[in-house]
């Protein structure tokens, strides 16, 4: 039997995966972490006779693991960059959708698998829902950065308001910083007072003032040295709908 936590995981995916599974998939894109678990398996169950004309593009290891083992046709996206669907974890979500992902260290490849797929779909607990993006999730904004760069970003990021940005450890079995799938550095950026939700789109009023969330999504990714941050927005890529699964079984 599963926790309540991975039971609401459970629902939301499979939910996601009932509702959205195009019936003539062709590439569909398989994100990061412990919710889209629940995706595969429940993609598993459609059967072969739905899966096997289809090829699967993880956002790294993990999910490279996941759709292996689920029997699943591992492709990669640096070969397919138009993909009918993806299916992918969040760290929280805002009320207009605007996410911080990056949790697993993945973001670079789940942000590049996003924008690449017609829709982009989310999948999460009840305890990713936030109204106010960097509350909830403390670490706060996951950015991967090249590595002899991370020390002057640290200083750009305090700059720009956040409070003691620290670049990510690799945990106990690991001396020193948690390496991403494509060789670099993660620092983790509090900004503890959050980002007052307000809907952002590249297609705004040029005289329209910048949302919060907006203006420090491209500051960001203004610092040399980074190589993408965590969060999704409308001038990337953020998705067309999110799944919650609830305390009380309700998604
Ligand atoms: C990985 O880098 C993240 O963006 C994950 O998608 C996110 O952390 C969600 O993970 P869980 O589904 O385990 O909460």
């Amino acid at each position: 039997t599963l926790s309540v936590v991975e039971s609401a995981k459970r629902q939301a995916a499979y939910r996601a995966v009932d509702e959205h599974f195009p019936p003539h998939a062709r590439f569909v894109g398989i994100g990061s972490g412990s919710t889209v678990v629940f995706v595969v398996e429940r993609i598993v169950q459609l059967g072969r006779d739905t899966t096997d004309s289809i090829t699967f593009i993880p956002t790294g290891y993990q999910s490279k693991e996941l759709i292996i083992n689920g029997g699943l046709k591992l492709g990669s996206i640096d070969r397919y960059t138009e993909l009918d669907i993806a299916f992918d974890g969040a760290d929280e979500v805002d009320p207009y959708l605007n996410c911080i992902k990056g949790g697993g260290a993945c973001l670079f490849q789940e942000k590049l698998v996003a924008i690449c797929a017609k829709k982009f779909v989310v999948v999460a607990d009840y305890r990713k829902i936030s109204p106010s993006l960097s509350t909830h999730y403390t670490p706060g904004i996951p950015i991967e950065v090249v590595p002899p760069a991370a020390n002057y970003i640290l200083s750009r990021l305090t700059t720009l308001g956040a409070v003691s940005p620290v670049i990510r450890m690799g945990g106990a079995s690991k001396a020193g910083p948690c390496i991403t799938d494509n060789g670099n550095f993660i620092i983790d950026a509090p900004f503890p007072d959050g980002f007052i939700p307000s809907p952002s789109s590249p297609l705004s009023h040029p005289h329209k003032p910048l949302s919060p969330v907006e203006e420090l999504a491209r500051a960001l990714k203004g610092i040399v040295g980074v190589v993408e941050h965590g969060i999704f927005w409308n001038g990337d890529r953020k998705p067309i709908i999110a799944y919650f699964g609830m305390e009380d079984g309700r998604v």
